[in-house]
């Protein structure tokens, strides 16, 4: 398919081309169009380079071949990322003053922008008033996530992950029709794609459970596939409430509830169960935690000859995911999807311990994955075998980013809703 992806002058543009790759690596056929401005932050050359065709800011190169108006007419889709203040009103108001903006009123295919500005600027009455315009003509907002700035401010105002601005497009150019572009700004995610109005309730990273006010027992889940899977379904358009341990940076429209522990993360799994469509359980629970809390640190022996080492005696934990199943009984409730990490053994291989798993916990969907020392933890790829309770089905995905999982477990999790 044929992108054109616009970059005007922001801090933000050096994000731009991972895009660009994320774009070139499926295989579309990408022209870059960045703004005089957005020269000063990355260069012709790495555009050049990077998408393997002259890059051009105005509408005086190439003129036999009236670029103005055959690369908007030509494209599949746009995308402006970052779409600057500046380029927001010049889009409002149509304006045709570079050939970035020539290309957007001659398009006529899905057209994306990803603001992002320091907060003030965002938050502007004329930046609103801009978006607001171009929300209501159909160009599709996708909202600044919060986060750290250009400077030590942190707010509204930063381009969300490549892989998010990536997994909009790539849904937009599967179904461009997939979403009306009518909703206000600050709801433009929400409101569309096959999972609005549905809520969605994702567990990530790995639980803590403290030992003493310095030590926990943990594990090695990063929360990487759970953040995935909350972000591909925010992108969906559902509202999505993620409960973590994990520190990553939030997806686009999700909202987070921090725990530590497996009681609190219970807890707060259980407060959004009455209002969940779809729960999802990426979490990896501790399934023990220490016995007793000490609340000074625990000390070594000083006298010497003294080696000695306390023991820890452990209790186990609920098991949520159960729990979960159970509390939803007969009654209609949410979908409930788990996720098993196996490694295989001598008695069971990786989808035979799986098929068991799903069996014993109940849930609707297993998203088996094998984990290892060199596999999964950490990773931005992951491999999975997806099962579907009552089905001998299995759907094998991977080695993928762990954002491509997500949508392989949203497209089969929407069938269920
Ligand atoms: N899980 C849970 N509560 C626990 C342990 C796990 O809710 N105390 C959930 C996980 O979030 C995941 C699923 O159960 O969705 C499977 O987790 P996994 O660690 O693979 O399985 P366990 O139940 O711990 O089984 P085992 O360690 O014996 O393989």
């Amino acid at each position: 398919m044929k992108v054109v992806l616009g970059v005007a002058g922001g801090i933000a543009a050096y994000k731009a081309a991972s895009l660009l790759r994320l774009f070139t690596e499926a295989g579309h056929d990408l022209t870059v169009v960045p703004t005089a401005s957005a020269l000063h932050f990355v260069g012709e050359a790495t555009w050049s380079a990077l998408s393997g065709k002259p890059v051009h800011t105005d509408v005086w190169s190439d003129i036999t071949d009236v670029p103005h108006v055959r690369i908007g007419q030509q494209a599949d889709l746009v995308i402006v990322a970052p779409a600057t203040a500046d380029l927001l009103a010049r889009a409002a108001s149509g304006q045709a003053d570079d050939l970035l903006t020539n290309v957007l009123l001659t398009a006529r295919c899905p057209i994306v922008m990803a603001p992002a500005m320091h907060t003030e600027m965002w938050e502007h009455p004329a930046t609103q008033a801009n978006v607001a315009t171009l929300s209501e003509r159909g160009v599709h907002i996708v909202p600044p996530a919060s986060g750290r700035l250009t400077g030590k401010d942190t707010g509204p105002g930063r381009l969300p992950e490549p892989e998010e601005l990536y997994a909009v497009c790539a849904r937009l150019l599967e179904h461009p029709r997939a979403v009306a572009a009518t909703a206000p700004v600050t709801e433009v995610i929400a409101t569309r794609g096959p999972l609005r109005g549905r809520h969605v309730v994702v567990s990530a990273g790995g639980t803590r459970e403290p030992l003493d006010p310095v030590r926990f027992l943990g594990n090695r889940s990063s929360g990487k596939q759970g953040y995935a899977v909350a972000a591909a379904a925010a992108a969906r358009g559902a509202r999505v409430t993620l409960v973590t341990t994990a520190d990553l940076q939030l997806p686009t429209g999700v909202e987070a509830v921090r725990v530590e522990t497996a009681q609190q993360l219970r807890a707060a799994m259980l407060e959004h169960f009455d209002s969940a469509d779809v729960i999802v359980m990426a979490a990896a629970v501790a399934d023990f935690r220490p016995a007793d809390y000490v609340d000074t640190k625990i000390k070594k022996g000083m006298a010497p000859g003294d080696d000695s080492a306390p023991e820890i005696r452990l209790v186990r934990n609920p098991d949520i995911l159960a729990e979960l199943v159970r509390h939803r009984g007969d009654a209609a409730g949410p979908v409930i999807v788990g996720f098993a990490a196996e490694t295989g053994d001598a008695k069971a291989s990786v989808l035979e311990h799986g098929r068991a798993k799903l069996e014993r916990k109940g849930c609707d969907v297993l998203v088996v994955n094998e984990v290892g020392s060199d596999k999964t933890f950490g990773k931005d790829e992951n491999t999975v075998h997806l099962l579907l309770q009552g089905s001998s089905r299995v759907e094998d995905v991977g080695p993928a980013d762990k954002r491509v999982i997500a949508d392989a477990i949203w497209d089969l999790v929407e069938t269920l809703v």
